[in-house]
């Protein structure tokens, strides 16, 4: 099925990379359906990663995706969902670059908190933060709360 997904840039590869990433996201053949920058708030921050709060990364993470812009895209493609989780690489850096040297996190994370890109880890939370209503089907959606 064509899906969407939420995709998100973060500062660090924003600044550092955003043109080479951006370039691997259209080659990967992802139909980027929107597209905005912005800086997130540490309140949008808080609740963009409600998911994880309590963990001992947490404030860490909330400072660093507030520090600058980021990019976040709305992509669509055939298992939009899973191809990005694969192109984008396991969380932590060391191991994208063991089992998946092609990854964005491989080739453009520093550490395991400045890892480059986010994406939806499901179908559920990626028709959530996509906006798109139904059963995953492709529409065209907003982008809330940013
Ligand atoms: P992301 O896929 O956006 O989802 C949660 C984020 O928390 C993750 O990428 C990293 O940026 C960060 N993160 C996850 N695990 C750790 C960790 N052990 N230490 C620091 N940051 C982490």
């Amino acid at each position: 099925p064509v899906e969407h997904t939420l995709a998100v840039i973060k500062p660090t590869a924003v600044k550092e990379h955003k043109d080479e990433i951006m370039q691997k996201v259209t080659n990967a053949g992802f139909i980027v359906s929107q597209m905005k920058e912005t800086n997130f708030t540490r309140e949008m921050a808080t609740q963009f990663y409600k998911a994880h709060e309590g963990k001992p990364f947490f404030d860490q993470l909330v400072n660093y995706m507030s520090e600058g812009p980021s990019v976040i895209m709305i992509l669509t493609k055939e298992n939009a969902v899973e191809q990005w989780r694969q192109l984008m690489g396991p969380t932590d850096p060391d191991v994208a670059k063991e089992s998946s040297p092609d990854s964005l996190r491989a080739q453009f994370a520093q550490d395991i908190l400045r890892n480059a890109v986010h994406g939806s880890s499901n179908k559920e939370h990626a028709l959530k933060t996509t906006g798109a209503p139904g059963s995953g089907e492709a529409q065209v959606a907003p982008v809330p709360g940013v």
